[in-house]
């Protein structure tokens, strides 16, 4: 989903969850969004108005009555695409609920026709109050997108229902919120469906300082773990890569070819998708030193030399374990001959599916946000997709995905 230029009105309310809406505003400005904060009374005893209006885009509103404009309520509330209030306390839900519109954040909400995404937090006892459930359920029937807290430590070293939703989760609400305005909400068509996507290049140890790695940035397989999700995949992410999760993706970390594959492979048979996005290593050194090599000792004059060995293709393994009705993706960088390579590994690993990429073509492949690939797909069928986002090539990949198991 892109955020990029989407107005968003974020409003904090005094709960000690305040200091985590820095994150989420922060997360929203990121993604390119234009975010409004406003403050309660409240939010202003947890967090500093400064910090809100350094992260944001413009400075944060508290008031109904010391901005220029006379009714800032409704130049918010107007222009807003999505409100969201994170964290919002029992009194917000209250007094959203009724209409007790005395103060510049329920002012607003009472003055959008936007869609509302609200996050309460608070303590076990006040969540499980039946005013507050009451009240959460009259804003429910009234179409407001409820995120509900988590479990966890609470304020006070209490532990319980109340805290405040991930930073994550309450993104991808807003997402949803907003593609649910632009009619673009995803199908729904991977319930019930386990789906293994593997992201990242692999890094292969020559000592404790120095690795074989290469150019992969995972942002392809990440893309794909994150569309397959929100169209309801039950998602495993194995990664080589440190960056952050799609929301409900269960993530496994891993650095080599050998570690990736002690992952993949007991997870594999259970997996109606697998989608090998890495970028694995071919070769790796044969002996990892256990110490930093002086560099002398890579040849004391002319070239170095590292003797490599070869790692084990697992996407090979997969191919030839591959139960009836599962769906095997690979991936193909190439920088020429890329159709007639893709089609040779599709045969030779036993593929449904193979995406193959020219990664010498500009904005293409490797560290780009943007990515020009060729579905080759078993059947014979190739569907060429022109240079778009990872999340749109995503998009492509799952589709494809979905039509080779209606024709299984
Ligand atoms: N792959 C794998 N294990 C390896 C190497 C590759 O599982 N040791 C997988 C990759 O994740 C990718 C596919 O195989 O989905 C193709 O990888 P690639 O390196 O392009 O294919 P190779 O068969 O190694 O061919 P090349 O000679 O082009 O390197």
């Amino acid at each position: 989903m892109n955020l990029a230029g989407r107005r968003i009105v974020l409003g904090v309310t005094g709960g000690i969850a305040a200091y985590k809406a820095i994150e989420v505003c922060r997360r929203l400005v990121d993604a390119g969004a234009h975010v409004s904060p406003i403050m309660t009374e409240g939010a202003k005893r947890f967090v500093g108005e400064t910090t809100f209006s350094a992260l944001a885009s413009e400075p944060v509103q508290t008031s109904l009555w010391d901005e220029e404009s006379p009714i800032p309520h409704t130049r918010l509330g107007q222009g807003a695409d999505v409100i969201v209030v994170a964290p919002a306390t029992a009194r917000l839900l209250s007094a959203y609920a009724s209409g007790y519109s005395d103060d510049l954040l329920t002012a607003t909400l009472i003055a959008t026709r936007a869609p509302v995404v609200v996050c309460p937090a608070m303590h076990t006892e006040m969540w499980e109050h039946p005013s507050v459930q009451a009240n959460l359920e009259t804003l429910r029937s009234r179409g407001v997108i409820i995120v509900p807290p988590a479990e966890g430590r609470l304020a006070g070293g209490d532990v319980g229902t109340g805290r405040l939703a991930d930073p994550g989760d309450i993104v991808a609400a807003i997402e949803r919120a907003l593609l649910s305005i632009d009619g673009e909400l995803p199908d729904r068509d991977l319930v019930g469906l386990d789906v293994l996507v593997t992201a990242g290049g692999t890094r292969e140890a020559i000592d404790p300082v120095r690795v074989i790695t290469n150019r992969s940035s995972g942002k392809q397989g990440y893309a794909i773990a994150a569309e397959a999700a929100a169209r309801g995949a039950n998602v495993t992410l194995v990664t080589t890569v440190d960056r952050e999760a799609p929301s409900g993706v269960t993530v496994i970390e891993v650095v080599s070819a050998a570690d990736m594959e002690a992952a993949v492979m007991p997870l594999s048979a259970a997996q109606d998708v697998i989608v090998m996005a890495a970028a694995v290593a071919d070769f790796r050194p044969v002996v990892v030193a256990d110490r930093k090599l002086k560099k002398d000792e890579f040849g004391s004059d002319g070239p170095a030399r590292i003797l490599l060995e070869p790692t084990h293709d697992f996407l090979v393994d997969l191919g030839t374990r591959k139960p009836a009705g599962q769906v095997l993706v690979g991936f193909a960088a190439e920088t020429d001959n890329v159709l007639g390579n893709a089609r040779g590994k599709l045969a030779r690993k036993n593929l449904d599916l193979i995406v193959a990429n020219d990664v010498g073509a500009p904005g293409v492949g490797f560290e780009h946000d943007t990515n020009e690939v060729v579905l080759v797909s078993a059947t014979g069928m190739d569907h060429n997709v022109p240079l778009t986002d990872k999340r749109s090539i995503a998009r492509h990949v799952i589709d494809a995905i979905v039509s080779i198991r209606a024709a299984h």
